[in-house]
């Protein structure tokens, strides 16, 4: 009854609840348009590399006769590179975000690891998931620990798939080409084109293993959290449960 304000006190113990949850929810604008179609567009495009990339790495079996009959590897290794372009350039229209956008849009590429309240609310964080506290904390962007993983998993992770791919696609196009030219010095860098292909066969489970948390840390968080999360990624407002 002691959430209950003095006004409503006095009406039967059904109605009052009632009236506090009809009160309206407090909402914030936290993710802009062009923030959430970068999310959908990059998922989707994830998606797409990870099935590929698998498939050039693991190639299915030969198909019988004539290979310009069929041109699967073809097809598989074009869906993979015309999604790694998307993901490439997503990547720099979100920098791009991050420069104008508003604060939240800069969540993604800053880590305020000078902050001990920030390492405190990681602990925190860390015990929610543990199940060994009853309560989070609430959070208008992303929680501390996400932005963490945020940043170190899935920036630099990024970062390097793209660098990466882009090598290896230059040895396709070839010498002089402008992928060789522009990334083509990761090659000699990492020993050899296997050792390339190798870290970047690598990449996609690490990536595979972050999308995987995300995934279930969005859902259980919009669940068992204090405040929405994947309406969040859609229309852009959050709102609070309590
Ligand atoms: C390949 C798949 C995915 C990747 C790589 C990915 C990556 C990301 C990244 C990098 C962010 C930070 C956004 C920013 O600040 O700009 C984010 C946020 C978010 N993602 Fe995903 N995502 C994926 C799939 C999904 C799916 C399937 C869901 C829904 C079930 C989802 C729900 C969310 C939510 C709710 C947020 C905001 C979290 C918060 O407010 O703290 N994501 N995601
Ligand atoms: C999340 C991002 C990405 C994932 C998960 C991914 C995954 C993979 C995997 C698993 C392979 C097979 C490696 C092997 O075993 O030899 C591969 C190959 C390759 N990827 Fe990616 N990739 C990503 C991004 C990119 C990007 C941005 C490009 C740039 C165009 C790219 C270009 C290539 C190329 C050229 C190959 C070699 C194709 C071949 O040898 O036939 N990838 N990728």
């Amino acid at each position: 009854m002691s959430a209950v304000p003095k006004e409503l006190r006095n009406l039967p113990g059904a109605d009052a609840h009632e009236l506090v949850r009809a009160t309206p929810i407090r909402s914030v604008y936290v993710y802009e348009a062009p923030v959430r179609l970068w999310h959908w567009m990059n998922a989707l495009s994830i998606t797409v590399l990870a099935v590929t990339g698998y498939l050039i790495g693991s190639p299915l079996p030969t198909m019988p006769g004539e290979a310009s009959d069929h041109f699967l590897m073809g097809y598989i290794r074009f869906a993979h590179f015309a999604a790694g372009y998307l993901f490439a350039v997503g990547m720099l229209g979100r920098v791009y975000w991050a420069l104008v956008g508003n604060h939240h849009a800069r969540e993604l590429f800053t880590v305020p690891i000078f902050s001990k309240a920030y390492w405190l609310d990681i602990v925190m964080m860390f015990k929610w998931y543990a199940f060994l506290i009853p309560q989070p904390n609430r959070y208008v962007g992303h929680n501390p620990l996400a932005r963490f993983a945020m940043f170190f998993v899935f920036v630099l992770l990024s970062v390097f798939m793209i660098v990466s791919g882009f090598a290896l696609y230059g040895e396709g196009l070839g010498m002089g080409s402008w992928a060789d030219k522009a990334f083509g010095w990761l090659i000699p860098l990492m020993g050899q084109s296997q050792d390339v292909h190798t870290w970047h066969h690598l990449g996609l489970w690490v990536m595979v293993i972050f999308v995987v948390l995300h995934v279930y840390a969005a859902i259980r968080e919009d669940i068992m959290g204090r405040q929405s999360v994947v309406s969040t990624m859609v229309s852009g407002y959050r709102t609070f449960k309590d």
